[in-house]
């Protein structure tokens, strides 16, 4: 199913309402409602979801095949997740997410999908190892994120693909370390439906970042 958005979408509204109907084919419910984040205090963002056309966008630059595992870094109400079954790709995609009543909802839609699983905890404290692909759409603040990198540098030794949405700011903390290479970067302000129409989503540019990493190159 295409998450292009079609012709009749023309504005924000436009745009949730056809993501709501999306969401619901795959998770019986809308995943576009969010609050605040109640724990800003461990350096958690809030549990905005990625819009579909964003990661139609930035999942070009992932290539899945069956032994493929993706870690959605912080899944909130699950919108990746969604996105990775309506997609139909190969492997396995996993979300974590830190806040425990947000991660028991999703993962109250996800166990009908015999590829996803999501797990309840900080992604600083899961063996990421297992993981082949990264997903992250502004999750915490940049000291959390700098753990998180250092985290990634130690336990993996195989090659991998991360792709950090909204990394305006901390998308530095990459920059000039061993064994990261860019492979794309750009930013998205506004959303173009089918016929050329465009409106704005955001209030200002979102940077993103796709980075590959070697370990040999460490
Ligand atoms: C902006 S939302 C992104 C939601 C989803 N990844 C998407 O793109 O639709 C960021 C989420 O990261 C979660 N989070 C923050 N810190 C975390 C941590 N240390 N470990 C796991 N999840 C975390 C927040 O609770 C929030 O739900």
């Amino acid at each position: 199913m295409a998450q292009s958005p079609q012709p009749h979408i023309k504005n924000l509204a436009d745009l949730l309402a056809f993501e709501a109907q999306l969401d619901h084919s795959i998770c019986g419910t809308s995943l576009n409602d969010q609050d605040e984040t109640r724990l800003a205090e461990e350096g958690a963002h809030d549990p905005t979801p990625t819009h579909y056309f964003v990661l139609e966008h930035l999942f070009k630059h992932f290539s899945f095949d069956e032994d493929s595992r993706l870690l959605d870094v912080g899944c909130g109400t699950g919108r990746v997740l969604a996105f990775f079954v309506l997609q139909g790709f190969p492997g396995h995609a996993t979300g974590i997410e830190l806040d425990p009543e947000l991660a028991s909802s999703t993962a109250a839609w996800a166990s009908r999908h015999r590829n996803l699983s999501v797990l309840q905890g900080s992604a600083l404290d899961l063996d990421l190892s297992p993981y082949t692909h990264f997903y992250l759409f502004n999750p915490f603040d940049p000291n959390v994120l700098e753990r998180f990198i250092l985290a990634l540098e130690e336990q993996l030794t195989h090659p991998f693909t991360l792709i950090h949405m909204s990394d305006n700011g901390d998308t530095w903390r990459y920059v000039g370390r061993p064994g990261w290479s860019e492979v794309a970067s750009g930013s998205i302000k506004n959303c173009q439906n089918d016929r050329g129409h465009k409106f704005s989503v955001y209030e200002w540019p979102q940077h993103y970042t796709v980075w590959h990493y070697d370990a040999a190159q460490h």
